[in-house]
């Protein structure tokens, strides 16, 4: 059946995996939502076309949801998260789509559980209200974030305060098969899928991973919370974003990050990728210099 699938957050980590996921399914035109059109150019190709989308915006939501079948929903870590995920559901329902696919995150059920998760869970309530059809994607901590928000330092550590807590951290690409799936396929409506890798780790076993894929001398330094949160103050994050990093850095510490689920091989066929082939396949993005 053709269709056409609305990606937004296309040039992030998750968008940009779902993007080349469905661009490998036959009758899909993938419209990838962007900001700037040499952005897009990377993810372009035969079935998949670009539109200038603002959360910022409305009137690029309005004509970005025009004629799309399907949308996967994305919000960015904006404090304002719910506010922007409201215009898109709304435009969205207006334009008649027919299914929206939200990425949330794991414990966003969890009352009152934390910031970011009640922020998702915000978000999933207006969509769960607007009656459209609808599929929440509940991740575990991206074993991305180890390249994007904490690889490691010069001196070759990770410095984290997540002392011996254990994580179910999942690859972006397992996310983005699922999200391909459930974009494609009938079935899963009214449904929230709780995604995990297929073991929880410690940080520094995490490290050891990095290090051995790398061939660098990695290792994993316990950072008292205090000083955590002071190291994020002085790289100019702001103080929300810092309470909210908080928050979820004492979930996976307190070994609250641990369940996993069998939810990605039973959507996508596959087992999801352990954090080793994780590090093997990424291994360029701790040798090579930004
Ligand atoms: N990291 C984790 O461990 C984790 C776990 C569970 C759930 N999550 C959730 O995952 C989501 C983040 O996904 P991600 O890591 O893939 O994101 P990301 O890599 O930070 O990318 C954010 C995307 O949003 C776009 N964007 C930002 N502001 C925008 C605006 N005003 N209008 C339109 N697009 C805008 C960015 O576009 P530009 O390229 O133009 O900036 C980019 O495509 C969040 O909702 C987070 O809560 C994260």
């Amino acid at each position: 059946m053709a269709s056409t699938i609305l990606v937004t957050g296309a040039t992030g980590t998750i968008g940009s995996e779902v993007v080349k996921a469905l661009a490998a399914k036959p009758g899909v035109t993938v419209r990838v939502a962007v900001r700037s059109a040499a952005k897009a150019e990377k993810l372009l190709g035969a079935n998949v076309v670009p539109v200038d989308f603002d959360y910022e915006k409305p009137d690029t939501i309005a004509a970005a949801v025009k004629g799309a079948d399907r949308v996967f929903l994305l919000t960015p870590f904006a404090q304002n998260q719910v506010d922007l995920g409201k215009l898109l559901i709304d435009a969205s329902k207006a334009a008649g789509v027919k299914h929206i696919v939200k990425l949330s995150a794991v414990g966003a059920d969890i009352e009152p559980g934390i910031q970011l998760g009640r922020w998702h869970r915000a978000i999933e309530k207006l969509i769960e209200a607007s009656g459209v059809a609808y599929t929440f994607l509940r991740p575990a901590n991206f074993m991305d974030n180890f390249i994007h928000y904490y690889p490691p330092a010069a001196d070759g550590n990770i410095y984290l305060p997540l002392g011996t807590g254990a994580c179910s951290y999942i690859d972006s690409r397992d996310i983005a098969a699922v999200a391909a799936a459930v974009l494609t396929e009938d079935g899963h409506s009214g449904k929230a899928y709780v995604l995990t890798g297929p073991a929880a780790l410690t940080t520094a076993e995490a490290a050891s991973a990095i290090g051995k894929a790398s061939g660098r001398d990695i290792h994993y330094v316990d950072v008292p919370e205090a000083a955590a949160s002071k190291g994020m103050l002085e790289m100019q994050m702001p103080g929300w974003m810092v309470d909210a990093m908080m928050e979820l850095h004492g979930i996976v510490k307190a070994g609250y990050a641990s369940a996993t689920t069998q939810l990605v091989e039973q959507l996508t066929g596959h087992a999801p990728r352990t954090f080793a082939d994780f590090a093997r396949d990424r291994a360029a993005a701790w040798t090579t210099k930004s």
